[in-house]
């Protein structure tokens, strides 16, 4: 079912199920964050692995230290200038959240999502969401209700639909190591608008054994189809002569041999190229390509975000 009416939405919630839910960055797969029983079906209804945890959403920051506890004053200075906002601040954990939710880490992942109806619902309920994107584990996160909806359809009893996701790219995580913050993930906030472009980004955290967190793991958010990451798309299709090849355009360009091509920004803005690129992905993966060549974005702003995505696209097939 998909839904504009929160009362509904909440109230399956409260029976410890598990419902979809709109944020500005992408659609999340939501259970009370509480209850072991719902988080357990958000584990399985992703196929994803346990040792990896999920981000905890809460209403607004007066519920911040009912889940973390020895907040540094940085990340409340982070959290006062961009909550509701896609920020994820990693923070010690309280007793209180299940350790399946942190994959018992000593940390949790907190943020206030920028979606009304998502904070009408939160308004709503006494506990907090544990959520993490809506997508079966390594696939492309939806950024509206209709791609959750082709993934779990009624698997997931209820889809709150707040339309397309106006940043369209995860939350950036930022963790703290001795009180100074690092990017454990890059995401919708860049590091310029963050103004910590010193803070490094933990690289450490890319080997797929044991990852910190595993959105650094090296394949992920992946289209089905075969990809490829070019500067130079018109190059890359000429070795490819007689297949059916779609393309993944920063701005327009005519190119020949291409049956399907999707631009995300005409006017060459990254941050309507953001919105657009896990919807350009789906419809790519839809066309029954023998591949897909992407144009690598400037690495600048959430550029850098969106080549981040793409390079973990191509990563192995
Ligand atoms: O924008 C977003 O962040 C979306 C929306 C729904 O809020 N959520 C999202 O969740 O992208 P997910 O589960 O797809 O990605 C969350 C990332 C994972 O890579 C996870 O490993 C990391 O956050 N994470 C969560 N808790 C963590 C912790 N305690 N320590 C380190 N990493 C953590
Ligand atoms: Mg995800």
């Amino acid at each position: 079912m998909i839904t504009d009416n929160t009362a509904i939405v909440a109230d399956i919630l409260r029976k410890e199920d598990v419902v979809a839910i709109p944020t500005e960055t992408v659609y999340g797969l939501a259970g009370n964050a509480y209850s072991e029983t719902a988080v357990r079906k958000i584990f399985e209804l992703k196929n994803r692995p346990t040792y990896n945890p999920l981000i905890v959403h809460i209403k607004s920051l007066d519920f911040l230290e009912q889940v973390a506890c020895d907040i540094p004053a940085i990340a409340y200075e982070l959290a006062e200038r961009f909550w509701p906002g896609p920020l994820t601040l990693l923070l010690k954990k309280k007793p209180n959240v299940p350790d399946l939710v942190t994959a018992g880490k000593a940390t949790v992942a907190v943020r206030i999502p920028d979606q009304s109806l998502t904070l009408e619902l939160l308004g709503q309920l006494d506990f907090p969401l544990a959520a993490p994107s809506a997508n079966p584990f390594g696939s492309i996160s939806p950024t509206s209700a209709q791609h959750v909806n082709d993934y779990f359809g009624d698997k997931v009893p209820a889809i709150l639909n707040g339309g397309d996701c106006l940043k369209g790219l995860e939350s950036t995580i930022i963790g703290f190591d001795n009180g100074s913050p690092v990017i454990y993930r890059l995401g919708a906030l860049s590091p310029e608008e963050l103004g910590y472009e010193a803070i490094r980004v933990n690289d450490k955290l890319s080997s797929p054994l044991a990852p910190e967190a595993p959105g650094m793991l090296s394949r992920h958010y992946a289209p089905r189809t075969k990809t490829y990451l070019t500067n130079d798309v018109s190059s890359v299709i000429g070795m490819f002569p007689g297949k059916r090849i779609g393309v993944l355009l920063f701005t327009d360009q005519s190119l020949d041999n291409v049956v399907h091509k999707q631009v995300l920004s005409v006017k060459g803005d990254l941050q309507e190229a953001g919105k657009k690129l896990y919807a350009a992905l789906h419809e790519l993966d839809k066309q029954s390509l023998d591949l897909i060549i992407a144009e690598r974005l400037p690495d600048v702003g959430v550029g850098r975000t969106m080549n981040d995505r793409l390079q973990r696209a191509i990563a192995e097939h």
